[in-house]
């Protein structure tokens, strides 16, 4: 029907926010800006909600995770809100146990080590994570955006899910690696396992996605976070063809697919191949190299060092148009950092981030 657009199979409205817009590359009144991990501890209201819970329990309890989410896109005044969740939550459903622990990060009490566990994983109850689609509903309800209401200053409201790879490097080291040993010596050397077990992660966790856009996800972010520790050759053999299958099926629900991960530069044109909508672009290949080696031909997200928000404000505004000059006169960018905000972050600086992106568009459009 006139007013949308055919997208994999399936139909996105045309004239959403400008988030969505970007994502699609349609051009934007200015370029949408959030950020990875914008609810977080350097946030003190997160800190205040952290101190009577813990993060599983915001998770799990979609008044909470739902207040999270919300608090920080309104003090930050972004254009798009992440869910509040976390990428391992699926495991508890697939039959693992994990634990976040203080200062470590998360820990897999019984990691995936053998054909034999793989077997066990269970694929038939991603139901149980419907809080997490009751936590999007009430964030949707808050911002009041039904779908397909052609307002730019509309939020974007994003969920998520990892990707097989990094998820199942969590299941097999039990946490986070250095050299991701363990996990590479089962996708060399048990290569069936290794594949049925990124088979058993897609059965979930498109089950989960699309609980998610049906509870009114207007964009789904699929994170890689890890993938750059992989070769190109790892990458496409082991990884690529599963990543493809689970993102076209997200496509397939109405919703734009950003495919994530750090480390990428030499990865990003087999990323391209799943074809994700947007790419996320860590900081360290300089955005116009990166999207010029794309042919310009998806979306890019990204990519300021999250580290810069510990400079002076000078400092940090020089960067930022810096990206936005590189990414000048081409519909399709969406500002945010290389990486997630870490903990000691100034919240002011990522406040005055999002002022520099509103204003170099102010100063642009009077030129
Ligand atoms: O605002 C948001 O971005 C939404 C919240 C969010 C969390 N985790 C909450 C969280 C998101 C998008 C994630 C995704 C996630 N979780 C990723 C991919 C993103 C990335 O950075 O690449 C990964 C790798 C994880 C796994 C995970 N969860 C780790 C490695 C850690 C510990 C690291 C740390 O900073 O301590 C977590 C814990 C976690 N997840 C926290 C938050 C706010 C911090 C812990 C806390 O509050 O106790």
């Amino acid at each position: 029907p006139p007013g949308f657009q055919a997208h994999a199979g399936a139909e996105i409205p045309i004239g959403g926010s400008r988030f969505v817009r970007a994502c699609l590359k349609q051009p934007v009144d200015r370029t949408p800006v959030w950020f990875l991990r914008q609810a977080g501890r350097y946030m003190p209201e997160y800190q205040a909600v952290r101190r009577h819970h813990t993060l599983l329990e915001i998770c799990k309890q979609p008044q909470l995770a739902a207040e999270v989410t919300i608090t920080a896109a309104e003090k930050l005044d972004v254009d798009a809100a992440i869910i509040f969740a976390d990428l391992l939550l699926p495991f508890e459903c697939m039959g693992l146990d994990f634990e976040f622990q203080a200062g470590e990060g998360p820990v897999v009490h019984h990691p995936v080590r053998t054909a034999d566990d793989i077997a066990r994983l269970r694929t038939d109850r991603a139901g149980e994570l419907g809080y997490v689609a009751q936590a999007i509903e009430r964030v949707v309800a808050h911002f009041g955006a039904p779908r397909g209401v052609p307002r730019q200053d509309r939020l974007g409201i994003i969920g998520f899910c990892g990707a097989p790879f990094t998820l199942a490097s969590y299941m097999i080291e039990g946490g986070g690696s250095r050299n991701y040993v363990h996990t590479k010596t089962l996708m060399y050397r048990q290569t069936d396992a290794w594949r049925r077990l990124l088979d058993k992660l897609v059965t979930v966790l498109t089950q989960y996605a699309r609980q998610q856009v049906e509870a009114g996800a207007d964009v789904i972010q699929v994170f890689d976070s890890w993938a750059g520790a992989l070769s190109v050759e790892d990458y496409r053999e082991f990884v690529l063809p599963t990543t493809k299958i689970l993102i076209r099926e997200i496509q397939s629900y109405g919703v734009p697919v950003i495919y994530f991960g750090v480390d990428t530069a030499t990865l990003l044109p087999a990323m391209r191949e799943t074809q994700a909508d947007v790419l996320g672009l860590d900081w360290r290949t300089p955005l116009d190299i990166a999207w010029r080696q794309l042919d310009y031909s998806c979306a890019v997200q990204g990519n300021l060092d999250p580290i810069t928000l510990f400079a002076e404000p000078e400092l940090i505004r020089n960067r930022v148009r810096h990206i936005l000059d590189q990414a000048a006169g081409k519909p399709g960018h969406i500002f945010n950092l290389g990486h997630g905000i870490v903990p000691e972050t100034p919240v002011e600086n990522v406040q005055h981030v999002v002022k520099f992106v509103r204003e170099y568009a102010a100063e642009k459009a009077i030129r």
